[in-house]
């Protein structure tokens, strides 16, 4: 059977990762969440006190503490490393959470990292989520899906989500922070969150998790089918 690529893309809390995982698992592919890389950039030059544009000393944390994933034994849960700490939940944080569209803009950055995920989605056979995927990092890819959904809908899910993690946050702060990373992500020189030309645009507002997943499946398998 063929092993094709998907690029999932859009704002945040646009509920990209909950459904390339999802996607992932029923194809039996790699999910790469590519926003927990620019995370954990955000964490290390956060940790080292390292300014948060200077892109090559963040470059060089990169490569002396190298981004990796793992899995939880008892759930498959994805973890995160840097080096050999695990940061799956630091890099949730709210600190890290305002300050990562500072360093996502910074171009040497980005490239370290695409670099990195073209790598890893070499062989095919991979769900990758984040804000570029369809534009830069997997130009080629069979699917790409662009998901949008209400700033509302958007700060009620990440509110949700945190009080399950035990962050603590105010929902109108959020909201807040949702419509202020949203501008900076699509406003900036270097590959701004957009849609690619041949990606197919998904409003996500009032549609639970099965709908979307159900879409996105049923165009990955007429795909996978005819090739
Ligand atoms: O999806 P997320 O909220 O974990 O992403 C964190 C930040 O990383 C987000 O503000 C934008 C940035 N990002 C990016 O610029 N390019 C990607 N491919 C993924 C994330």
């Amino acid at each position: 059977m063929t092993s094709i690529k998907i690029a999932i893309d859009g704002p945040a809390s646009s509920g990209k990762s909950t459904v390339a995982k999802l996607i992932a698992k029923k194809l039996g592919y790699v999910y790469l969440d590519t926003g927990a890389m620019y995370r954990s950039a955000t964490y290390l030059a956060l940790q080292n006190d390292t300014s948060l544009t200077d892109e090559r000393a963040i470059v060089k944390l990169l490569k002396d503490y190298p981004i990796s994933f793992g899995r939880r034994k008892d759930d498959s849960e994805q973890l995160v490393f840097v080096g050999d700490v695990e940061v799956s939940h630091p890099i949730r944080e709210n600190e890290v959470t305002n300050n990562v569209s500072t360093v996502a803009a910074l171009p040497l950055v980005r490239k370290t990292l695409v670099d990195l995920q073209q790598q890893l989605a070499k062989k095919g056979g991979i769900v990758m989520d984040g804000r570029d995927i369809g534009t830069v990092v997997l130009p080629d890819a069979e699917l790409k899906i662009f998901l949008i959904a209400s700033v509302e809908e958007r700060a009620e899910r990440r509110y949700r989500e945190n009080l399950e993690k035990g962050i603590q946050t105010d929902f109108n702060t959020l909201k807040k922070e949702i419509a202020e990373r949203d501008y900076k992500d699509s406003h900036r020189k270097i590959s701004p969150l957009k849609p690619a030309a041949d990606a197919i645009t998904f409003d996500t507002t009032g549609i639970d998790i099965a709908g979307v997943v159900n879409f996105i499946e049923k165009k990955a398998q007429n795909i996978i089918d005819r090739s």
